[in-house]
């Protein structure tokens, strides 16, 4: 049985990365996959500073090119969304070959945990988004929001839509992602009068080469019950 976790942001560049490097560095130790499936402005002579690169670098592992093959086997160099990195370069990849690919990752596993890319429904295919990738393994969802004017209506809108799939949200982890952060303990309070049944993690403004070393612990959303009133019609685990 394996406790899965799906790290995903109702947009891009919010701090999935540095949630996910943190909980591969939390579960160092523990049997636990961190997976990276899709990631695109991929530079292979920068892979240190790239998603994958950044997650074995948090697991105490070293970035090279096999290693970062297995944690994320769609590799686009072109800076746009999956889908069209794809096409431009050539390639492609259906929500059913990503949810095989991670699932076949985790045999064996205790623990998995997979950073999506982009937002929740980033393309990765001429008619599929992430959530399409959700749809089949059913894992719960840990959404990283940023801290930014706006969030809030970002993330009200991110929950509705993964419960609109009958699927569940883990938690909510907030990642002080600009420097001019709306007020954390406002935003707190807005989250716990409308969602009071999700748990709620801050990840502060983090500074210095290792950062996922300094983030507060998350992997109670791991191991804890789902809370998020929606019944997944599969069990999380696989
Ligand atoms: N709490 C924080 N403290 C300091 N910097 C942060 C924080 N959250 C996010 N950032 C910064 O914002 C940028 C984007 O973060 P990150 O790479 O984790 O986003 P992402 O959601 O994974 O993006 P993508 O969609 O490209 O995968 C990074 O430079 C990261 O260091
Ligand atoms: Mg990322």
């Amino acid at each position: 049985m394996t406790r899965c976790l799906f790290v995903s942001s109702p947009g891009t560049e919010i701090g999935k990365t540095l949630v996910t490097a943190s909980l591969a560095h939390q579960l160092r130790g523990a049997n636990a996959r961190i997976l990276k499936p899709v990631v695109s402005g991929y530079e292979p002579e920068t892979a240190a500073e790239s998603d994958p690169g950044l997650i074995l670098a948090a697991q105490d592992r070293a970035v090279g090119e096999a290693a970062v093959a297995e944690i994320a086997p769609w590799r686009f160099r072109t800076p746009v969304a999956p889908d069209l990195a794809a096409r431009i370069e050539g390639k492609a990849m259906t929500a059913a070959e990503i949810a095989a690919f991670c699932m076949k990752a985790a045999e064996g596993a205790d623990f998995l945990v997979v950073e999506g890319a982009g937002g929740i429904m980033a393309p990765i295919a001429e008619r599929e988004t992430f959530l399409d990738v959700l749809a089949l393994t059913r894992w719960p969802v840990l959404l990283v929001a940023g801290s930014y004017l706006g969030t809030l209506s970002h993330i009200f809108t991110a929950v509705e839509t993964i419960r609109g799939r009958g699927l569940t949200v883990a938690g909510i982890v907030i990642s002080e992602s600009v420097e001019k952060s709306q007020a954390i303990p406002e935003l707190l309070r807005s989250i716990a009068a409308f969602l009071p049944e999700l748990p709620v993690c801050v990840v502060p403004r983090l500074a210095g080469p290792r950062p996922w070393a300094l983030a507060p612990p998350m992997t109670q959303f791991l191991v804890g019950k789902s809370s998020s009133g929606v019944a997944p019609k599969a069990p999380a685990e696989i």
